[in-house]
């Protein structure tokens, strides 16, 4: 049978013209919306947790209900009196952020609590089990960025099942000896997988090896002789570091501040101390009847609406949002928020890929500003 390259197999998106995937992409791009409605929580064994909004996480499908590629969401909803869920690990460290209501987090064996707007971030690689208020239960959005998947670092385990673990169409429980539950199976189909996935309980050991190294790293002692030693001394720097970071940004600990975009409080950015390194994070409002400066950045942008409506410009182009749409603003586009509503302020919640910065392509270009620091609002 003749050999053929990997760009040379049928539908491979390496073969034919990459100029002409390119031009493909954009028209795709062109074509999708820049607002979406929520798809909703639904049952799955970690309990009720939200499709990815935007694609999923592994990258299975990228283009595929927004115009972006490196960002995506999901939101987890914890009922009143909720059983208490599994725990589980994975290398990407997420940021939580607390929509409604209170909650705990137990992050390997230490608990944490966090209210309504505060941001929980679980280090890469810690076990993380998450709760809800008996009497007021509570509603996670986790913006992501997917680039941990593209780097070949996915890895994720499930560590134990929740108290009352259900098992959703397409899945089904494996048990062991006496009866004891060891894992799940996924069905053929799921996710256009082609026979049956047992996920079975319980660490791997490589990872586990790789990352108890990480995380026992004490402070560097040695030397710092040359541009290698920098790189060994990253690593126990970057243990302690996670080691005694704080878990919790709050919302009443950050403070709001005017700039040339507007009403903006940042949960997390470079500047601010915390294990959260996927995306940074901010939140903004808009007086009633006001805007948003004008920019533009490199990097794509998702908002959450969380409360308000409005319409966004993006290249001239008018996108009407309101209460719990989400925003994708595509790499490049000048963009600018309006708040339409007379009399209530629009809060929002906006998500970037922090990697632009590590790549030479971070920074943003102003367009203009927003009227009221414009009128000297500092
Ligand atoms: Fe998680
Ligand atoms: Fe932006």
């Amino acid at each position: 049978m003749e050999e053929r390259w990997p760009w040379e197999e049928e539908g491979s998106r390496e073969s034919g013209d990459p100029l002409a995937h390119q031009r493909h992409e954009a028209e795709i791009r062109e074509q999708m919306p820049r607002v979406v409605q929520l798809l909703p929580v639904q049952g799955t064994v970690m309990g009720s947790i939200s499709p990815h909004q935007t694609g999923d996480i592994v990258c299975y499908d990228i283009l595929k209900r927004a115009p972006v590629y490196d960002l995506t969401s999901h939101f987890s909803d914890i009922q009143p009196k909720a059983p208490a869920r599994g725990a589980h690990r994975h290398i990407s460290a997420p940021t939580l952020f607390c929509l409604n209501g209170r909650g705990w987090e137990i992050n390997d064996g230490k608990t944490y609590s966090f209210g309504t707007y505060d941001m929980l971030v679980v280090p890469p690689f810690t076990i993380h089990q998450h709760g809800g208020d008996d009497d007021l239960g509570c509603q996670i959005f986790v913006p992501q960025s997917r680039l941990f998947s593209l780097m070949g670092l996915t890895k994720r385990e499930q560590i134990k099942f929740g108290d009352n673990p259900t098992f959703p169409q397409g899945t089904e429980p494996l048990y062991g000896e006496q009866g004891k539950l060891i894992g799940y199976k996924i069905k053929k189909g799921v996710l256009g997988i082609k026979e049956d996935i047992d996920v079975m309980l319980g660490a791997d050991q490589k990872t586990e090896t790789v990352f108890r190294a990480r995380k026992q790293a004490a402070s560097w002692d040695g030397p710092v002789d040359n541009i290698y030693d920098r790189y060994l001394k990253l690593f126990h720097d970057e243990s302690v570091f996670c080691n005694n970071v704080t878990h919790v940004i709050a919302y009443e600990e950050q403070p709001w501040e005017w700039c040339r975009q507007g009403r903006l409080k940042w949960f997390t950015h470079p500047e601010i101390n915390s294990a959260a390194r996927r995306v940074w994070l901010y939140m903004q409002e808009i007086s009633p009847a006001s805007r948003s400066g004008k920019h533009r950045h490199m990097t794509e942008e998702q908002v959450l609406v969380i409360q308000g409506r409005g319409h966004d410009i993006h290249d001239g182009q008018r996108w009407d949002w309101e209460r719990g749409d989400l925003v994708s603003i595509p790499a490049m586009a000048e963009h600018q928020h309006f708040n339409d509503d007379p009399e209530q302020p629009v809060l929002f919640l906006s998500s970037m890929p922090s990697v632009g910065v590590g790549l030479g392509i971070g920074g943003i270009e102003q367009l203009d500003d927003a009227p009221e620091f414009a009128e000297g609002k500092r």
